[in-house]
């Protein structure tokens, strides 16, 4: 099993900050995604980029700033599906994909990050 750091891992945070990028530009993309999220999303990004250095082990940017993250409360207006989370991971792998992480690391972090996603479901399965 995986037992590293996984910010170290990725390679701090100027990789981190890429993943970010690229991973919302496919959220804006994605049909299921962009219209529950903000048409400017820097301020989504930097959020973003300060959780997940912490998440993943790196300096804990997002609590110094807002306090404790609270994720599932803070996602409760926002509609969350068993459908935005696939979308969401989904986004995610393609961007881990797309910035070339690769191997154990990849595998530790869409888990983790799949726990996460699934606990923002806020709202029944439609269709
Ligand atoms: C904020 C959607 C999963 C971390 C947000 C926002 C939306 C959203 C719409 C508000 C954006 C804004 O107003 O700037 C979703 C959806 C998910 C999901 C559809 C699918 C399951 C996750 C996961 C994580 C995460 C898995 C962490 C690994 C965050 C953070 C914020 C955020 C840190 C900023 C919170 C703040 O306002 O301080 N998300 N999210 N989200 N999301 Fe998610």
């Amino acid at each position: 099993t995986y037992n590293g750091n996984p910010y170290d891992d990725l390679g701090g945070a100027e990789p981190l900050k890429k993943l970010v990028d690229v991973f919302y530009t496919l959220v804006a993309a994605h049909p299921e995604l962009a219209p529950i999220f903000p048409d400017d999303l820097t301020e989504t990004k930097e959020k973003q980029f300060k959780f997940l250095s912490q998440f993943l082990g790196g300096p804990d940017l997002y609590a110094r700033e807002y306090g404790h993250p609270m994720l599932r409360a803070r996602h409760m207006p926002f509609p969350i599906t068993p459908k935005s989370a696939e979308a969401w991971l989904g986004c995610m792998d393609q961007a881990l994909a797309q910035v070339g992480v690769t191997g154990p690391i990849r595998e530790f972090l869409m888990n983790r990050l799949m726990q996460t996603a699934y606990h923002m479901v806020n709202r029944p399965p439609q269709d």
